[in-house]
């Protein structure tokens, strides 16, 4: 009776021993597959490339699949790809031109790259010039990249010369009326905000360019004045307002007729085009006088983030 009851606690024993050994290599196996499959994920690889965890997230929160997927492949460490990320005008079919951008102009800032590249000013201005999308309206894009055919004709209307010099006697209406708003907001507060120069058709631009170009070389007229065809004057949106007597176009910018268009010119959808410290992305010498018609929203947005309209045309409208 004893015996038997020995022998029993034994096989107990044995069979507990067995069943230990199983469930420890079992549980052996589970944490070995865990740990293969870990090494497959994006997070491991990250990580062993020597991206840290924050960064990791990051990347993969952030990052297109296939760009990601290059990443791991190529073992790629380059932390700019996440400063690039976080810009607030970051493309992603860009990165690849930022990086390299980047590389070669360490004295720029993430954002300035990322401006440069969006517009293509990392290109000699003119070269690759296309023609324009002319469909798009008040948001249509000319610069040194994107000209308008010699034959454009905007939609244009004769301005009264209560409002305008002489020269200045062509505008595209809906352009015009913002400018008589704006005008007349700006007398009833003591300004006088006439215009210039409007609607300057090709061979016009032509004239203005070939006489800048024969005064002070092609360098000079290339900062003040548009070749043929790239000149937003052609679009009729654009007004160069008048400077009076008291000032030049050198200190324009110091007259109170500026100091309320910059502060108000917005709230008719009209935007300051060449601003002053935006020569490398606009291609022109600051232009206190020049203003261009986008809309009240556009302009409004341009006004409050402090960008030109070829970066906005880049990041919101595209092309
Ligand atoms: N002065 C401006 C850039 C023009 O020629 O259109
Ligand atoms: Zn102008």
């Amino acid at each position: 009776m004893n015996k038997k009851i020995r022998i029993k606690t034994g096989n107990v024993i044995i069979a507990v021993g067995i069943l230990v050994v199983i469930i420890v290599a079992i549980i052996g196996i589970f944490k070995w597959k865990e740990k293969l499959d870990y090494q497959k994920t994006d997070e491991y690889k990250l990580l062993s490339i020597g991206y840290s965890e924050e960064d990791t997230s990051f990347l993969i929160d952030n990052l297109d699949k296939d760009y990601l997927a290059q990443i791991i492949k190529d073992k790629t460490l380059d932390e700019n790809i996440i400063k690039f990320y976080k810009q607030e005008y970051f493309l992603e079919k860009n990165l690849e031109d930022y990086l390299n951008y980047a590389k070669e102009h360490d004295d720029l800032t993430f954002s300035e790259v990322v401006a440069i590249i969006n517009v293509g000013a990392d290109k000699d201005w003119y070269e690759d010039s296309k023609e324009t999308d002319t469909t798009k309206g008040s948001s249509l894009l000319v610069n040194k990249f994107n000209s308008l055919p010699a034959d454009y004709q905007p939609n244009l209307v004769k301005t009264s010369n209560w409002y305008a010099y002489p020269d200045a006697d062509e505008m595209d209406e809906e352009a015009y009326y913002a400018y008589i708003s704006m005008y007349n907001a700006a007398k009833e507060e003591g300004f006088n905000i006439a215009m210039y120069s409007t609607y300057r058709p090709y061979d016009e631009q032509e004239e203005i360019y070939n006489d800048y170009k024969a005064a002070y070389g092609s360098e000079y007229a290339d900062s003040y004045a548009a070749r043929p065809g790239h000149s937003e004057h052609q679009t009729g949106l654009v007004v160069d307002v008048l400077i009076d007597s008291n000032y030049t176009r050198e200190n324009f910018d110091t007259s109170p007729q500026f100091d309320w268009l910059i502060n108000n010119s917005y709230k008719y959808g009209f935007i300051l085009r060449y601003p002053k410290d935006k020569e490398y992305i606009t291609g022109y010498k600051y232009e206190s006088w020049h203003y261009r018609y986008v809309g009240v929203e556009i302009a409004t947005y341009i006004y409050e983030h402090n960008i030109t309209f070829d970066e906005y045309y880049a990041y919101f409208i595209g092309g």
